[in-house]
């Protein structure tokens, strides 16, 4: 009886089968294409039928499992609005796809494409900042930081809302930070990192940078064995509107540890006040090869602890802004701890030298401690 059904079934399956443009490329477009396009930081593009197709059987594995797209929070705390992680129907639609030949379908099914603006996945910037020539990268050695200064120009104070940091050769830049020198302090303005995203936040609320500052890029490169050149530049969206909050990047840090040779799960633990009442918006955690996982907790006040990000298995390749969906509420006098746990055992495979004594230092086998966050607080007039 069955089989009967089923030899009757393939017309009426084949017109329910999922095809590239109607049913996958809409989701690509959402989850991958960002990465997966000429220019970006994954391998192959995402973006045509025939580009697509010989990957199938390897898009069906790596959402299975889901390394792809990456993402390092674990879904037991926090909700992040970055969150690039398919949904199980999206899922289902991608295995069944694959389980049915991949088929193409017809292109007039096919949604829009994506609009990607030249070279950058914000909105068009209103104005690019980039180093002040080319940095010849050589092939071997260690490189240490390098600084740039280059004046912004301002006549007036300008609010920005979206940052994105962009090397040209993301080859061979480890990090690239970019700070405000303004004529009353300095601030952490954005970066890049491997598998960072641009800074942005919620409508209402952007970063200050005062006239008459200037930005400094921190360079760090690292040689990949043959000669390379960048000319690493940031872009930078002005907010439309005055906004209401002002967004300041804090960190708490620990540069005082020892991760004795072979320690297999080290732990490291840092804490930040918040001197006055905020909202926390975002989260990166930092550390360098030996990193294993990262948790930021908040205890307010009146004692209570919520765990606000755990990343379980730290990717060092993979660092990215964590942006709360909902913004957590944090009173004057709240901290920020941050637990680290690192591998300094030979199990770890990109553990340069266990017989090693670590300490902080700028360099990949040497390590940080970092746990950056976001706070918005309102505009003092
Ligand atoms: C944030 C950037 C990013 C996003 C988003 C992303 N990818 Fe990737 N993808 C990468 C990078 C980088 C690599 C190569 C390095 C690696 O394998 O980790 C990669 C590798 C892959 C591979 C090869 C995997 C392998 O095992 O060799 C596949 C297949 C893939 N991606 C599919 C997807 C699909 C499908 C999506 C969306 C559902 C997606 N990716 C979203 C960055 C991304």
């Amino acid at each position: 009886m069955r089989t009967v059904l089923l030899a009757l079934l393939p017309l009426a399956a084949l017109a329910g089968e999922p095809t590239f443009h109607k049913d996958v490329l809409p989701i690509l477009q959402r989850h991958c294409q960002e990465c997966h396009r000429a220019g970006e930081v994954a391998p192959m593009p995402l973006m045509t039928y025939p580009q697509v197709r010989p990957w199938a059987k390897a898009i069906k594995s790596a959402v299975l499992s889901r390394k792809m797209p990456p993402w390092f929070a674990d879904a037991h705390y926090g909700k992040f609005s970055n969150d690039q992680s398919l949904g199980s129907a999206e899922m289902g639609i991608l295995t069944s796809w694959v389980d049915s030949g991949a088929r193409e379908g017809s292109p007039s099914d096919a949604p829009q494409p994506r609009n990607f603006a030249d070279g950058w996945s914000i909105a068009p910037p209103d104005v690019t900042f980039e180093l002040p020539h080319p940095v010849q990268v050589p092939a071997a050695g260690t490189i240490d930081y390098l600084f740039y200064r280059v004046p912004t120009g301002f006549t007036q104070d300008r609010w920005v809302e979206m940052i994105e940091v962009r090397p040209t050769n993301r080859s061979v830049v480890h990090h690239a930070l970019v700070y405000v020198q303004s004529p009353d302090g300095g601030q952490y303005l954005g970066g890049y990192a491997p598998g960072a995203v641009p800074q942005q936040w919620k409508p209402g609320q952007a970063r200050l940078i005062r006239a008459g500052s200037d930005l400094i890029f921190q360079m760090h490169y690292t040689a990949n064995g043959k000669p390379a050149v960048d000319r690493t530049r940031v872009g930078l969206v002005f907010a439309k509107r005055p906004p209401n909050e002002q967004v300041i990047a804090m960190q708490a840090l620990n540069p005082w540890f020892q991760i004795p040779p072979g320690a297999a799960d080290f732990r490291v633990d840092a804490v930040r006040v918040v001197p006055e009442d905020a909202q926390l918006v975002g989260l990166r955690a930092h550390m360098h090869v030996r990193g294993k996982s990262f948790e930021f907790r908040a205890v307010y006040p009146d004692g209570r602890t919520q765990t606000l990000l755990r990343i379980p298995k730290y990717d060092f390749n993979w660092q990215p802004y964590y942006y709360l969906e909902t913004p957590v509420k944090l009173p004057k006098g709240s901290r920020i701890e941050c637990t680290a746990r690192f591998d300094n055992s030979p199990n770890n495979a990109f553990n340069p030298d266990p017989t090693a004594l670590v300490r902080w230092g700028e360099q990949s086998w040497e390590e940080m401690m970092i746990g950056w966050f976001d706070i918005a607080v309102p505009v003092k007039n």
